[in-house]
């Protein structure tokens, strides 16, 4: 299987900002002609959103919610990711399996070796094209989370636990550095949606064989 489209992720400790930044990704492809579709996780499908609901609200056993995660994953990608990017549609995730190494594993302490076995049951070697992971000032972020009305399970975390799920993030980072992009989130909304259309460009001009409109 060699899919036609590609398969970007954004990840980053809640409040980094992450999600303001989607729709610029989404606008900078289609405005290249490239179809794509935009979904998160936990979540993407009927049954990954009810999952979802679960997650969000209900306290569990880490490797409980590990095993949530991945089948909801699983079922994302089997029902959503991979058929679109087979038809040559690029799909954009706001959050993936990095996600459960940062949370799960560094933030919550279950050993990433379960995360990769896992992973390499139910997504065998898939893996996004190209991560962007939104990094910023641990205290910044928890600013950002304050201000949440309706804080869910895991934005309730203490700061502790989001340092912890940062430096997990970064070791992805590190362990992948092909695939991952880190972006300062701390800069300013312009300076980061320039960032990223730089970060695009290449895989528009990959994809199109030509330069692509700056
Ligand atoms: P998030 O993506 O931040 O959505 P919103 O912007 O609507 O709050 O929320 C998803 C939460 O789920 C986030 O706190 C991280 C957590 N999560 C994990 O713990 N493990 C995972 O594998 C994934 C995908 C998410």
């Amino acid at each position: 299987m060699n899919p036609k489209g590609r398969f970007i992720t954004f990840e980053g400790i809640d409040g980094a900002g992450k999600s303001t930044h989607i729709n610029c990704v989404a606008g900078l492809l289609n405005k290249a002609g490239i179809r794509c579709i935009v979904t998160r996780e936990p979540g993407g499908t009927q049954l990954g959103e009810m999952l979802r609901e679960l997650l969000l609200r209900e306290d569990m056993d880490v490797a409980t919610e590990a095993l949530l995660m991945f089948a909801a994953r699983r079922e994302h990608v089997v029902q959503k990711i991979l058929p679109a990017l087979e038809s040559g549609t690029w799909v954009i995730s706001d959050r993936f399996a990095d996600a459960s190494y940062a949370y799960q594993g560094s933030g919550k302490g279950l050993a990433w070796e379960k995360l990769e076995a896992l992973e390499s049951w139910t997504l065998g070697t898939f893996q996004p094209d190209l991560t962007l992971l939104f990094d910023l000032p641990a205290e910044i972020a928890e600013k950002r989370r304050a201000a949440v009305r309706a804080p869910d399970k895991f934005e309730q975390e203490k700061a502790d636990f989001f340092l912890r799920v940062q430096a997990g993030y970064r070791k992805r980072a590190t362990d992948y550095p092909r695939r991952f992009r880190l972006i300062d989130s701390s800069q300013s909304v312009e300076a980061i949606q320039a960032e990223l259309a730089q970060i695009i460009q290449p895989m528009l001009e990959s994809v199109l064989g030509i330069k692509a409109d700056r």
